[in-house]
């Protein structure tokens, strides 16, 4: 059988869909182009409105498929499915199987059952009260940077999120399973690896813990030999541990690299996101991290026009920003979901008004990030290639890749295929989003 994956949303569904590619492989189906599939495998994200809707415009376009040969089906994944579900069957007949995150782990059985039986749809809807282990994908090739999940789900509720329902409750996976399979991507090649979570630093604190605790498991992985970076996603402010600050100080290969959403810095607009710390408690975080780990490099999260922002609580978000100076941010317009609490909230803010204040923090956020790029021209810098550049070279092929503060570095380079490799380069030149670099010695 041929199948081609669309991905949508975070990592997550990058991962999951990775996974699924992986072991259909392993079971003897081929990964095509659009064109030629058989199968569609759509993973879906539901965080804020326009990704949502971006599902039901492909399922449009993917019905011309199904047109031309009747025994084309789609599969739908992740957060929309979860919360659509079998709805999906009314409106698209051709899709025959929805799976939400707790179900990807059977998806390769299910589809192997709907091609021997044209008749049938399956839904794989069900949360599950524990982490469900997938079969390993022991002989599939790993690229050099890999993601690894180490918990499902959300426990916090934050009130514009819709995250918990669509991921259920939180859900650590064993610290054995996790150091497993860390072991088996590095043996196999990888040779960095980011640990997947909606919350990482709250990993080992529920009921499925088996009382390792995030810092502690970040050593563990830490020690594997041949890991050359170790990062993770995503970290909620009010749950960083001191001993994970401490570890940026002592683990060579952890990246001096952390994303910290901090979605807004207005005290009244945390609270009322149920965000549970303050601008001055994450002002704190930031100079503890700076103290361990001078240069690391802090990315955000923002969310404007949460209902009731007002023009002062949108100017603290900018005066933090100035206090900050991220390398670089996601910034969203509050996007209403169904069923979440600010729902209900009153004062809605216009969206010409929300679309005004992105405009303002994304200004500022870039001029910051260009005097933040300006800032390594000069600097020798590792790069892990992630594959061949955009930039068109006159004589020689460029390569993109990242250093290890997950800033882009493009550079120029006659070598055949610098994929996976590790190079070292001096900072040539800031571009608005990214680095370019010259290539120094031998690449490894
Ligand atoms: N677990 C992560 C975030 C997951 S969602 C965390 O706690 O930080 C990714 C980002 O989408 C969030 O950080 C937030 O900035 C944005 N987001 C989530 N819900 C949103 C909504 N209803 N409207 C606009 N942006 C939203
Ligand atoms: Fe959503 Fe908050 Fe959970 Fe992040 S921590 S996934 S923003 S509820
Ligand atoms: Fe989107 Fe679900 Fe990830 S809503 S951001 S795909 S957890």
């Amino acid at each position: 059988m041929c199948f081609h994956i669309l991905n949508f949303g975070c990592q997550m569904n990058v991962a999951d869909g990775h996974w699924l590619s992986q072991n259909l492989m392993s079971r003897g189906w081929t990964a095509v182009s659009e064109q030629d599939a058989q199968v569609f495998i759509i993973t879906t994200c539901s965080v804020r409105e326009k990704p949502e809707q971006k599902v039901y415009s492909l399922l449009g376009r993917l019905k011309e498929y199904v047109d031309k040969n009747p025994d084309v089906f789609v599969a739908v994944g992740g957060c929309v499915a979860q919360q659509v579900g079998e709805e999906f069957w009314n409106r698209f007949p051709f899709v025959r199987l929805v799976f939400g995150t707790d179900g990807t782990a059977m998806v390769p059985q299910a589809l192997e059952r709907l091609v021997s039986d044209p008749d049938l749809r399956i839904s794989l809807l069900d949360f599950l009260d524990y982490y469900p282990e997938r079969e390993h994908n022991e002989k599939g090739s790993v690229e050099a940077q890999t993601f690894v999940n180490i918990m499902q789900g959300c426990d916090n509720f934050c009130t514009y999120c819709i995250v918990p329902f669509t991921r259920g409750r939180q859900k650590s996976r064993a610290a054995s399973a996790v150091v497993a399979e860390c072991m088996s991507l590095v043996s196999r090649g990888a040779r960095e690896l980011t640990l997947l979570g909606q919350n990482v630093n709250s990993y080992g604190q529920d009921k499925h813990g088996d009382g390792t605790s995030f810092a502690q498991l970040l050593h563990r992985i830490s020690d594997i030999p041949g890991l050359e970076r170790l990062g993770f996603v995503t970290s909620h402010p009010k749950d960083i541990a001191q001993e994970v600050v401490d570890a940026f100080g002592m683990l060579s290969n952890l990246s001096p690299q952390l994303h910290l959403p901090v979605q807004s810095g207005s005290n009244a607009v945390l609270q009322a996101m149920g965000r549970k710390y303050t601008r001055e408690h994450y002002l704190e975080i930031v100079q503890n991290l700076r103290q361990t780990c001078p240069h690391i490099a802090l990315t955000t999260d923002f969310i404007v026009g949460f209902p009731g922002e007002t023009q002062k609580d949108f100017e603290d978000t900018l005066d933090l920003v100035k206090k900050v100076r991220f390398v670089s941010s996601f910034s969203f317009k509050y996007s209403d979901r169904p069923g979440v609490r600010a729902e209900k909230f009153p004062d809605k803010i216009e969206e010409e008004e929300k679309s005004q204040r992105l405009q303002i923090l994304q200004d500022l956020q870039n001029r910051i990030t260009i005097e933040k790029l300006n800032q390594m021209v000069g600097q020798e810098v590792t790069v892990l290639v992630e594959g061949p550049s955009k930039i068109q070279g006159d004589t020689q092929t460029f390569w993109r890749g990242r250093d290890c503060g997950g800033r882009i570095v493009n550079f120029a380079s006659s070598f055949p295929d610098l994929s996976g490799k590790m190079v070292l380069t001096t900072i040539q030149e800031a571009k608005r989003h990214s680095l370019i670099g010259e290539i120094r010695g031998e690449p490894w």
